[in-house]
């Protein structure tokens, strides 16, 4: 594979929140990637903004030890590492006061893109954006980046999007969904579109039902505070899980343009029936043998928040009546996998008669780990014995389609950090799209609220609560297993 790395514009990319836990993490491991692979052009600059003392050479040490822990070693080169750090400054600023702020300006310079990352909490964006303004650093080349959560409820929401519509034009605000940015999630719609193979059995008179599952191994670790809030309809179903099924839903967008694409995703979500109660399954993981549950890791003895759920949706419109979505989600269980299958009908007459290993076929989409595309279809089992049929994978995993080149893979968050600084946002959220995925859940979640509803129980290291396999057993469909 021929490297089609394109370097963008330089920029001057500030982070709010630049000592964070995303920053060390995600957003500057992944600048350094793009650095290393010749993205990052050498006249872009890097300003962590935040409040605590710190220097420039303190904060370079931070960021140079979040490289060793987050970056492979393949990619770690010492001269690289040296250049890259050379671009990064820290400026101590006070976001709700004026401390700082003339000294960000200063180092601000006048002909280059100019990004914002509020890589904070909601509750200071307007602060900050008022005085990106008021220190006339805020023109009309910038743009800013907001994190999730965007709000907790559709009033929340509304507020948020109504404070950053006084400040920015909606160009200029990157909502992330950082699902977006996984590789295979764009693969889904070059699949889809680049095509002709799938797009004309893709409705409801071929596909049986499709199944989104996003299993993770962890549970909610130092995050109880923020977590106990919200549960996985708010940290998951609202926003990652939405974003898979709106684009396996949607209709064919004119082009692959931010507007096409968020037009056809926000039709889907108006389009999703209210998620009927019967018909969602909540739970929350057990204690292990360490004696750590969800309640001790929120410490909250008395929670109802929810650390899995399974639900059955309906999309009502031409395409899809009669397929339902099987979403499920959650946190400490059996394996880290993320799919999405889609489960196609059976032919409409077996010339081969009642074979029990005949199955339908199916195409599944592995989001992680081990990225790739698979469809299963039946075979003739070779040799002699009759006309016995099986089901055979045809794979295509990323890792031996493309080689060594698939490890290159760039992880979302430096795609998207890419994304900003080219000015595309047809992998961000748009803030009616938010909205109206808020308007679909805020009814689910009143309505647990108002019965006291309560999550059931699982076993940690499971595939989740028993009546969540029931949830498709009633309908005579089964789960695909939870396995990495
Ligand atoms: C985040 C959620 O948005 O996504 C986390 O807040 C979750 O709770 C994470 O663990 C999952 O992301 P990924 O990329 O690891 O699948």
């Amino acid at each position: 594979m021929v490297s089609r790395v394109i370097p963008v514009e330089p920029f001057d990319l500030v982070i709010f929140g630049g000592t964070g836990d995303l920053a060390r993490r995600k957003i500057l491991p992944g600048l350094y990637r793009r650095f290393v692979d010749g993205q990052m052009p050498a006249e872009a600059r890097i300003i962590a903004a935040a409040r605590s003392e710190n220097t420039d050479a303190a904060f370079r040490e931070t960021v140079r030890a979040a490289i060793g822990e987050f970056v492979t070693k393949e990619k770690q080169d010492a001269t690289c590492i040296a250049a890259f750090l050379d671009r990064l400054s820290y400026v101590r600023v006070d976001a709700t006061g004026s401390d700082g702020w003339q000294a960000l300006a200063e180092k601000m310079r006048k002909d280059v893109i100019h990004a914002y990352y509020f890589s904070v909490g909601p509750g200071l964006f307007g602060d900050l954006a008022r005085r990106l303004h008021r220190f006339g650093i805020a023109g009309s080349r910038c743009r800013i980046v907001v994190e999730k959560p965007f709000g907790h409820d559709l009033e929340s929401a509304r507020d948020l999007n109504a404070t950053l519509a006084e400040h920015f034009d909606e160009h200029q605000i990157y909502r992330i969904d950082h699902y977006l940015g996984k590789e295979t999630v764009q693969n889904l719609m070059a699949v889809r579109f680049g095509n002709m193979l799938f797009e004309p059995l893709w409705n409801a008179r071929n596909v049986d039902h499709i199944q989104i599952t996003v299993a993770e191994t962890v549970g909610v670790g130092g995050r109880g505070g923020y977590y106990d809030k919200a549960g996985a309809m708010r940290d998951m179903v609202q926003n990652h899980m939405m974003q898979l099924l709106c684009l396996i839903a949607m209709e064919p967008p004119y082009a692959f343009e931010p507007d096409a694409v968020r037009d056809e995703k926000l039709k889907v979500i108006r389009a999703l029936d209210h998620a009927d109660p019967a018909q969602i399954v909540r739970g929350q993981y057990l204690a292990d043998e360490e004696g750590r549950g969800y309640r001790e890791d929120v410490e909250n003895p008395d929670s109802r928040t929810e650390s899995f759920i399974a639900m059955k949706l309906n999309v009502s419109n031409w395409r899809w009546k009669g397929t339902p979505f099987y979403i499920r989600t959650g946190k400490r269980l059996r394996a880290r996998t993320s799919e999405i299958a889609i489960v196609f009908k059976d032919p409409p007459h077996s010339i081969f008669g009642d074979q029990e290993s005949h199955k339908s076929n199916v195409l599944v989409i592995r989001l992680q780990p081990n990225e790739g595309i698979n469809l299963k279809v039946t075979i003739k089992e070779p040799g002699p014995g009759g006309m016995r049929l099986i089901e055979v994978p045809l794979d295509m995993s990323f890792k031996e389609a493309l080689g060594p080149e698939a490890d290159d893979i760039p992880d979302a968050y430096e795609r998207l950090i890419m994304d900003v600084i080219r000015g595309n946002q047809t992998l961000f959220m748009r803030g009616d799209e938010v909205e109206a995925a808020w308007a679909w859940a805020d009814p689910v979640i009143a309505g647990w609220e108002q019965t006291g509803d309560r999550p059931i129980p699982y076993d940690a290291g499971s595939s989740g609560p028993e009546d969540a396999l029931m949830l498709m057993h009633r309908d005579g469909r089964r789960w695909r297993e939870v396995k990495a």
